[in-house]
């Protein structure tokens, strides 16, 4: 039978969490909830408990909805240690990161398990603290090689985005995706960006823009980007993916504490989130397009206040259940 370990987290978390609850039991899906990041910390000092590891592991798929406490944020144990321990435990190393809104239909494939996120860290004898950005031949292979694959279901046009004027390990990636698209993927239409104009592209030609493969950190800060120009954070769903075993699927945005506890979180980039399961983890293509459609649905007759309207999140959740029933 399958099973989900659903992730509610911190903040918003459990309550754009509740209404991904209710689908995953319109659907009949088994499910079971787990103690993580800052609540963790609280409760048993640590943000991943082994049990909750344990489950996640044991699971068909991982539902995450967003972690992170203001009174933890620069603490030596953190929430979001506990996220990157989840990403390297199961190593789901491919972050899909759909953008679409309009003419916009955009997808960001970002690194997911390497780079400045797991360098070497730490603070030397003279007193400077430093971050290191380390990437392996076959770290950056296995990313571009997903991208590529992808990229030949959607257009076959690939846009790498780097550092390579200044970072070592862009070279790295450079010349590892050119020899991909020479030897592999020569049917794919490959081009380089750099990304500092990249995130100027995304704001002024977003449309222009089909499937990108890049880095860590530059995937973080692109992917938030690429949120604000289809409708901001609250839309915004990942699929993070390995080579087999439970994949991971979370919102891009985080725990939101400014609006936490007030129920008015949009639930969508949660849902949009849980279709992408359906999808990629699941194998539940059918439910996934119409888990899909009747979040679109939902967003025109149900908007939150982040796109302009007054519905609750408990509000839109309805209205993706009324139209999710018609559609199933
Ligand atoms: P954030 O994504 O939580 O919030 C950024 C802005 O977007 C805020 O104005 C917020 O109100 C709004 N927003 C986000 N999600 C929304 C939603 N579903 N509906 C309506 N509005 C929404 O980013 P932040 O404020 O920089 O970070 C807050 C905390 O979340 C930090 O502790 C951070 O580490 C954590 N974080 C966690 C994840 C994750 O768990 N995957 C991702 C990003 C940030
Ligand atoms: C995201 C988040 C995380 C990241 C943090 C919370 C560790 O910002 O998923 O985009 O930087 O990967
Ligand atoms: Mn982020």
């Amino acid at each position: 039978m399958t099973h989900v370990a659903v992730l509610p987290g911190d903040g918003i978390g459990p309550e754009v969490t509740a209404e991904a609850l209710r689908v995953l039991d319109a659907l009949g899906i088994d499910h079971s909830e787990h103690p993580f990041g800052g609540n963790a910390i609280l409760a048993q000092g640590t943000p991943l408990p082994e049990a909750t590891l344990a489950a996640c592991r044991a699971a068909d798929a991982v539902l995450l909805a967003a972690v992170g406490l203001p009174e933890l944020e620069g603490q030596p144990v953190r929430p979001e240690q506990g996220l990157l321990a989840l990403r390297k435990e199961l190593g789901v190393y491919a972050n899909l990161r759909p953008a679409r809104a309009g003419r916009i239909d955009l997808l960001i494939v970002r690194e997911l398990v390497g780079g400045l996120y797991f360098g070497a860290k730490g603070t030397r004898d003279d007193g400077t603290w430093f971050d290191t950005c380390e990437y392996s031949r076959p770290e950056v292979e296995r990313i571009a090689r997903r991208a590529f694959e992808i990229a030949r279901e959607r257009g076959s046009r690939l846009t790498s985005v780097d550092k390579v004027n200044v970072l070592h390990t862009s070279r790295l990636w450079r010349d590892v995706v050119t020899e991909l698209g020479e030897t592999e993927y020569s049917d794919v239409l490959l081009d380089h960006a750099l990304v500092d104009s990249f995130a100027m592209t995304i704001v002024n030609a977003p449309e222009s823009i089909g499937v990108v493969v890049t880095e860590n950190t530059f995937g973080d800060i692109l992917s938030d980007v690429a949120a604000a120009v289809t409708g901001g954070l609250g839309l915004a769903a990942s699929a993070s993916l390995g080579d087999g075993g439970p994949g991971l699927f979370e919102p891009v945005h985080g725990s939101a504490p400014q609006i936490a506890g007030q129920g008015i979180a949009n639930p969508a980039a949660m849902l949009r989130s849980l279709a992408l399961m359906l999808h990629h983890g699941l194998g539940r293509p059918d439910e996934a397009s119409a888990l899909e459609r009747a979040v679109d649905d939902a967003l025109e007759a149900a908007p939150t206040g982040d796109l302009g309207g007054d519905s609750t999140t408990s509000g839109m959740g309805d209205a993706v259940l009324r139209s999710l029933d018609v559609r199933t």
